[in-house]
C-alpha cells in the first residue's frame, strides 16, 4: 500500500488517506486476474439512482489483450501517454445516458458512474495496486476503439497497476509525483445549513 502523505482536519480511514494518483507504474508486473475482477466487483456494488447501475467499464489488459490495451492507450492525450504507457491495465469508464426501465434520460448516470469508479480506485489501494483516473483522452476515439453504442458517454480512463520507480518517469513528472498533496481549505467546501457558512 501507499504511504500516508496528507494532513487531515479529522481522521479518515487509511484507505482514503493512502489513495492517490501516481504516474510511476511497474511496466513488467501484470495485474492478477483475481485482483482485476475484485476491482470490478467493488465498482459493481456502488449505489446508483433507482439501482440502475449505469456504469460500464471496458478493460484493456496489456498482458492478456495487447490489442485491446493499445486501442485504449492510443486515445490518451500525449502527456498522459508519456507515463500511462507503463500501466498494465487501462480501463475506459462509460456512463449509460438512459434509464434501463424506461429509456428516459438518466441525469444521475455520470454521478453514479463516478461513485462506482472511486469504489474501484479504493479497492485497488486495498489490494496494493494503484489507480489513476484521466480525463485527458479523446472520447470520440475511445468510442470508436471499443465500438460504443451511441447512448453511452465515455467519462474517463483509469490506469491501473503496481507502483513503479520514480526514475522511470520524465523529470517534470518526477517533480509532480513528489510534490506535496494539497486540498482546498475545509471551510471553503463544507457548509453548515446555508451556503457559505463554514462548518
Ligand atoms: C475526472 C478526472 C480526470 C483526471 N484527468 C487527469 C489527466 O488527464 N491526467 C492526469 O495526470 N491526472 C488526471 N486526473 C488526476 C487528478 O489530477 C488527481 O486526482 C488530482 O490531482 C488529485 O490527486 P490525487 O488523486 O493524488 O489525490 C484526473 C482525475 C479525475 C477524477
Amino acid at each position: 500500500m501507499s504511504e500516508v502523505r496528507i494532513e487531515t482536519t479529522a481522521e479518515v480511514h487509511e484507505l482514503i488517506a493512502k489513495r492517490w494518483s501516481p504516474r510511476a507504474y511497474d511496466a513488467s508486473r501484470p495485474v492478477e486476474r483475481e485482483k482485476l475482477l475484485s476491482l470490478l466487483e467493488a465498482a459493481r456494488w456502488a449505489p446508483s439512482c433507482f439501482g440502475d447501475e449505469p456504469w460500464r467499464f471496458v478493460i484493456g489488459d496489456r498482458f492478456n489483450d495487447q490489442a485491446g490495451w493499445k486501442g485504449l492507450f492510443e486515445t490518451l492525450a500525449d502527456k498522459n501517454q508519456l507515463w500511462a504507457k507503463h500501466a498494465s491495465v487501462l480501463i475506459l469508464v462509460v456512463a449509460d445516458s438512459q434509464f434501463r426501465m424506461n429509456e428516459k434520460p438518466n441525469r444521475w448516470a455520470q454521478y453514479d458512474t463516478g461513485a462506482a469508479t472511486i469504489s474501484l480506485c479504493l479497492q485497488a489501494e486495498a489490494l496494493g495496486l494503484s489507480a489513476h483516473q484521466m480525463g485527458g483522452f479523446s472520447p470520440e476515439a475511445a468510442s470508436s476503439a471499443v465500438g460504443l453504442p451511441e447512448q453511452f458517454t465515455p467519462m474517463a480512463m483509469i490506469a491501473v497497476g503496481y507502483q513503479g520507480v520514480l526514475d522511470d518517469l520524465d523529470q517534470d513528472f518526477q517533480v509532480m509525483e513528489t510534490a506535496a498533496r494539497k486540498r482546498q481549505p475545509f471551510d471553503e467546501l463544507f457548509f453548515s445549513g446555508i451556503w457559505g457558512k463554514a462548518v
